[in-house]
């Protein structure tokens, strides 16, 4: 296995480059299988997430043909012959499960594992499944798998009102809905732009959808899709990540350069509560500077929907607060339990502790660099915030789980000025 080895406390300066959004990429690529014809779209960030869904389509017998040196993915699924995505696959991922809708609107029937759990908690899916049925579909679950049916080859349509509002389960009934016989409307939608991104690329394939990117969707059957070139908007999440870096470890006064941005899809509360601690922010359309101050205020933050404080990002603001003189706090309302990187960060010295469904920081403590477990995405990525700020070495392990949705995370680090390098290791040697 490979894991980051940090050298703590250099200060960071320059400019890097955003890449394209994981979490947009993913449903961008499941609409490609409604063309008729083949679909490329670009700035497709090389991630394993992106490797493990294009193998998932693969499956199905689709022709997908993932270039990661041009950052493009060309989906052709006129040879698609299989509506199945198999339990080895989306157990690796629960996006995968996208191929529900996807299967179930082109061909009208699907079988698609159940995804799991996650490291955080239990992630249900019961929207997807409850959406599918107030659209017609026939659905059973037959061991661990969904089996969706659309009567008749397509689905009659129907109304459904989400609670809560999800981003998968919009997803999963658009897929599921554009190419329905009937009419659909989806009320309580998600209005993340990864889900109003992939609104406009079915909207530029023939797709009817009235509201959006409001709540409220109205959807249109149509008998066909056509085939499109589409191009990714940029990762919020990686963009509100540096960010991060650059308020806690930038070189004060000077600023981090971040370009090929989308800081409109941050939402206003993050970019709100951002400057609230003193971070200058500076956005000329695509590109975003960041200057450090010589000391950070701690800001409370409470994740909501968009355009509320993303959860994605919640973890990665715990550091920020540890690096204050103050006391704050972070509270999850998306998923109350997403604090597996607390214990770990307190291996470091921070002073955090969980209460109910927040985190309460108190900031000022030295961090020191340890060895530290990756348990998730964001909560890796956290640590790996810590590292920069910690003084000594930090060793964070099963890097696996940042190459899922952090492209070429190191080598930006790097660019920036921090000192990261990549090793392999065998996690289960015995101490020397
Ligand atoms: C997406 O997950 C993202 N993943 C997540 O990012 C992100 O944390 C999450 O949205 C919230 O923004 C992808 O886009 C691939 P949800 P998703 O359905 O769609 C509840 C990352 O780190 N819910 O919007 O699975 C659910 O429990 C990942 O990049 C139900 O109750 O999230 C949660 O409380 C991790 N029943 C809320 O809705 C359901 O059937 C929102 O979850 C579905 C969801």
């Amino acid at each position: 296995m490979d894991r980051f080895v940090i050298n703590g406390g250099r200060l960071l300066s320059g400019s890097i480059k955003i890449s394209g959004s994981k979490n947009t990429a993913l449903p961008l690529m499941a609409a490609a299988l409604l063309a008729d014809g083949p679909v490329t779209i670009t700035n497709i960030p090389s991630l394993r997430d992106i490797r493990t869904f294009a193998r998932v389509m693969a499956v199905t017998g689709a022709n997908v043909a993932h270039d990661e040196s041009s950052h493009s993915v060309t989906v052709d699924a006129e040879s698609l012959d299989r509506t199945e995505a198999p339990y080895e696959l989306v157990k690796r991922m629960r996006a995968s499960f996208y191929m529900l809708g996807a299967l179930l609107g082109r061909e009208g029937k699907a079988r698609v594992s159940l995804p799991g759990g996650c490291a955080w908690g239990p992630r249900p899916v019961e929207l997807h499944l409850d959406g599918m049925k107030a659209f017609g579909a026939e659905i059973d679950l037959e061991q661990g798998y969904v089996i969706a049916t659309a009567p008749g080859g397509r689905l009659p349509g129907g109304s459904f009102t989400m609670s809560p509002s999800s981003v998968g389960a919009t997803v999963n009934l658009l897929l599921a809905s554009v190419l329905a016989k009937g009419n659909s409307r989806i009320e309580n939608a998600a209005v993340e732009p990864d889900v109003v991104v992939f609104s406009e690329m079915l909207q530029a394939m023939g797709a009817r959808i009235g509201g959006a990117g409001t709540d409220t969707l109205e959807i249109e059957g149509v008998d066909s899709l056509a085939a499109v070139n589409f191009e990714n908007c940029a990762d919020r999440i990686e963009l509100g990540t540096f960010m991060i870096a650059a308020a806690i470890a930038g070189t004060p006064g000077q600023k981090i350069i971040l370009t090929h941005a989308r800081p409109d899809h941050l939402g206003q509360s993050f970019l709100d509560l951002f400057q609230k601690t003193g971070t200058e922010v500076q956005i000329d359309d695509r590109k975003v500077a960041v200057t450090a101050p010589a000391e950070l205020t701690p800001v409370n933050v409470v994740t909501g929907v968009y355009p509320g404080f993303p959860t994605d990002l919640q973890a990665q603001w715990t550091i920020l607060l540890a690096c204050t003189n103050g006391n704050g706090k972070v509270r999850e309302t998306i998923y109350p339990d997403r604090f597996k990187h607390i214990p770990e960060l307190r291996r470091m010295g921070i002073n955090a502790i969980v209460v109910g469904d927040e985190v309460v920081v108190e900031g000022g403590s030295p961090m020191q660099g340890a060895q530290v477990m990756s348990t998730d995405l964001r909560a890796s990525v956290s640590l790996v915030l810590a590292g920069l700020v910690a003084r000594g070495t930090t060793y964070v392990q099963r890097v696996y789980h940042l190459d899922r949705g952090y492209e070429n995370l190191e080598g930006k680090l790097i660019e920036l000025g921090a000192d990261v390098s990549r090793e392999r290791y065998d996690e289960w040697a015995d101490p020397e």
